[in-house]
């Protein structure tokens, strides 16, 4: 089947006050997505690492999340960049990512090439 689905559920009081967890974030995140989280830090960093969780689940390898990038298109859809070229050349995913007060869930369909 050259399709595989997964989710995830994240509670965003983890991500409140994490900005002194430096190695946490430097393993789970790439520059790029710290600095897009700036804002709404708690909530954008539960959307992205559930997004990295669900996309995880859909690839047969054990890929670091910090080369797993989301980011946001112009109109705000979120994407995935695969950062490692093998990986990259095998996978097509596509998320989708929802918040509550307290949840942040993300979906992931990935296409095997
Ligand atoms: C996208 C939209 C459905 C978000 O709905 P919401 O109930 O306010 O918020 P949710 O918590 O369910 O979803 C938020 C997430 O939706 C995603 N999202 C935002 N814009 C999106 C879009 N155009 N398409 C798909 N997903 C989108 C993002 O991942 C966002 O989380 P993030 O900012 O942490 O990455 C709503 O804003 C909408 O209808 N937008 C229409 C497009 C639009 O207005 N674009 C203008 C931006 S220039």
């Amino acid at each position: 089947m050259p399709f595989r689905i997964g989710i995830d559920l994240v509670e965003i009081k983890r991500f409140k006050d994490i900005a002194k967890k430096t190695r946490f974030l430097e393993n789970n995140f790439t520059e790029k997505e710290l600095k897009d989280c700036e804002k709404k830090q708690a909530e954008s960093l539960a959307g992205r690492f559930a997004a990295k969780e669900a996309v995880r689940k859909t690839i047969s390898e054990n890929i670091a999340f910090n080369r797993v990038e989301i980011f946001n298109k112009k109109n705000g859809a979120p994407q995935v960049n695969f950062l490692d070229k093998n990986i990259k050349k095998k996978y097509k995913s596509e998320i989708s990512i929802t918040h509550t007060k307290h949840l942040s869930q993300a979906i992931c369909l990935t296409e095997i090439l």
